[in-house]
């Protein structure tokens, strides 16, 4: 998978262009079907009055690439995954044919469709602050005699290095999906959209045939000085103006990236440009189609022999991964808090979206199995051998706050035993996992626990520690104590040696599920309070404390810890 996983839907806004009325009439028998709420606007209405930034959006366009632009001025600042349905002619964006309407969505309804986030651009010039996700075009304005000269010439300054003089008819600035239109034909290289957020310049007719298109990051800030009139293009003028000399503008990634849903239903892109391009670079003899439908068999069953435990491992970290976009997009402003049992005990709107994508993703993918999350349902396997232990967002108190250590915890168990965890930190985008007998990783590289054996220097982390007796009989004897605030994550940071031991005076199975599996096999030691092995379970759901260490260390701590600390069933 490219990109992440679409994993819930409540409501659709459809942006419906001139002409598509049946293909809207279909839509909306399926959203009655389905019983998900339908709005639709005309191009180029607001949809303000219809968006609720609370509901999790599917933006759909009816119509062709214009529709699909429009769609994305709309949707993509909103941050809502957006569908094309072409009910146009020729269309590179908008990529699902009207007769596959109906399956793309339930794909998508299912949790199975994927967003892709494609890098925008931004442009500032006078008279214009805009942003687009093809091009920006800065062109020579027409002589009115058309004997005149009918060339331009523009400076172009890549940060403060100038990049030198660009002549001929102007220059196209275009990103990933806009190297298919008009910087394709000044003879641009195309660009694979997927997660490629670079922005290319291109000059345009150029007299100066050693120039050839260069391509920057989409932090580069490009500045484009005009020596004359110039006219100024974004996405084919949805934004324009026409430039005097000296005039400057400036060109950059844009912050907000657009957000494409892509089903099984969208042509593969090296498809679409073969069709739509007439490409002629592939075997004649064999039709595109009938080989890529030969590659997907073959990697399907590549994915078939795959075991049990890879392919969960993929489905826990596409479902982390998913909950983390919205958990990045709501860190620091959270709006309101609930308290569940006292006032450190919280919940924000955000852990509940976190749960419904994790639980949407992981109910699609094992119907079977059963669900133990914080947030929602409390199943554990009488009928399977297998419980997604989960903790949507570990470390509230630390989200609510705008703090970035958070994390979001998945653990498979198999009769009572974690074997898969997955702990993701979406504001680092650090991914630690771990299968009980193969190993734990940060990343996809091994981790494994410090082989430190000196208390004194040693770096603690301390969970929960009502009383700070953690802290007052370690603070002394340690390098330091640390609580920073998701045990799921400080289990993850004793994994991977940044710290050498880890206490918690109560965890719950959901905060420590993966966190364990990830920390056993880096080689951690894990007991309780008094040097028996941990014992995880889900029975009864209680609190229990856990004393983990790098295992040299794990006598000299419990040897401190005699006097007094104590979990809280004691
Ligand atoms: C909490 C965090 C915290 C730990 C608490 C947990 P939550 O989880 O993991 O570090 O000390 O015991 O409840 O409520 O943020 O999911
Ligand atoms: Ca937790
Ligand atoms: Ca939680």
């Amino acid at each position: 998978m490219q990109g992440r996983r679409l994993a819930t839907t409540d409501e659709l806004i459809a942006i419906v262009s001139p002409d598509s009325d049946e293909t809207l009439e279909r839509l909306a028998d399926w959203t009655d079907e389905h019983g998900i709420e339908l709005s639709t606007v005309d191009v180029g209405d607001d949809i303000g009055g219809v968006y609720d930034e609370n509901r999790a959006t599917l933006g759909v366009t009816l119509g062709g690439d214009g529709t699909f632009l429009e769609g994305i001025k709309t949707f993509a600042p909103r941050n809502v995954p957006q569908l094309g349905v072409n009910t146009g002619t020729l269309a590179f964006l908008a990529r699902v044919e009207p007769e596959d309407l109906e399956d793309a969505l339930d794909e998508t309804l299912r949790g199975r469709a994927e967003v892709d986030s494609r890098q925008q651009i931004h442009v500032d010039a006078p008279g214009v602050d805009a942003t687009g996700i093809n091009d920006v075009m800065v062109q020579q304005v027409p002589p009115e005699n058309p004997i005149d000269r009918k060339v331009t010439r523009l400076d172009v300054y890549a940060d403060d290095e100038y990049v030198g003089e660009f002549e001929g008819t102007g220059l196209a600035v275009s990103t990933p999906t806009g190297s298919t239109g008009i910087s394709l034909s000044a003879n641009g290289p195309v660009h694979y959209p997927v997660n490629n957020h670079t922005l290319q310049i291109v000059p345009l007719h150029t007299h100066k045939l050693g120039v050839r298109p260069i391509v920057v990051s989409p932090e580069t800030e490009l500045r484009i000085v005009t020596q004359g009139q110039a006219s100024l293009l974004v996405d084919g003028g949805r934004a324009h103006t026409i430039l005097s000399g000296d005039d400057e503008i400036v060109v950059t990634g844009a912050d907000k990236l657009a957000h494409v849903v892509r089903t099984s239903y969208d042509d593969h892109f090296f498809t679409a440009i073969t069709k739509k391009l007439g490409w002629d670079i592939r075997d004649a003899e064999v039709p595109p189609e009938k080989r890529l439908e030969q590659r997907s068999t073959a990697k399907s069953s590549r994915r078939e022999s795959k075991g049990f435990v890879e392919r969960a491992l993929t489905v826990a970290t596409e479902a982390a991964e998913a909950a983390g976009e919205p958990l990045c997009e709501l860190h620091g402003q959270v709006e309101s808090i609930d308290q569940k049992t006292d006032k450190s005990d919280i919940v924000t709107e955000a852990d509940h979206q976190a749960d419904r994508i994790i639980t949407t993703v992981i109910r699609n993918e094992y119907p079977n199995h059963a669900v133990f999350s914080e947030e929602s349902t409390r199943q554990y396997g009488t009928d399977t051998d297998y419980t997604w232990v989960v903790d949507p967002l570990d470390g509230t108190g630390n989200f609510a706050h705008g703090n970035p250590n958070y994390s979001v915890s998945i653990g498979l168990v198999e009769n009572g035993e974690p074997i898969i965890g997955v702990v993701y930190v979406p504001e680092t985008g650090e991914l630690f996992t771990g299968i009980a007998g193969e190993g734990a990783w940060r990343d996809g590289d091994p981790i494994a626990t410090t082989d430190r054996d000196r208390l004194d220097e040693s770096m603690l982390i301390s969970g929960y520690d009502p009383d700070g007796l953690f802290l007052s009989h370690f603070y002394q004897e340690s390098r330091g104590v640390r609580r920073l605030g998701s045990a799921a994550l400080n289990l993850c940071y004793l994994a991977s040696g940044s710290a050498d031991a880890v206490w918690e005076h109560d965890t719950y199975p959901w905060d420590i599920a993966a966190g364990l599996v990830i920390a056993r096999e880096a080689g951690a030691t894990i007991s309780d309070e008094n040097g028996d092995p941990f014992t995880f379970s889900l029975e009864t759901g209680d609190r229990s404390a856990l004393l983990g260490s790098n295992g040299t260390l794990h006598p000299a701590l419990l040897e401190h810890m005699e006097d007094g600390i104590q979990s809280p069933t004691q």
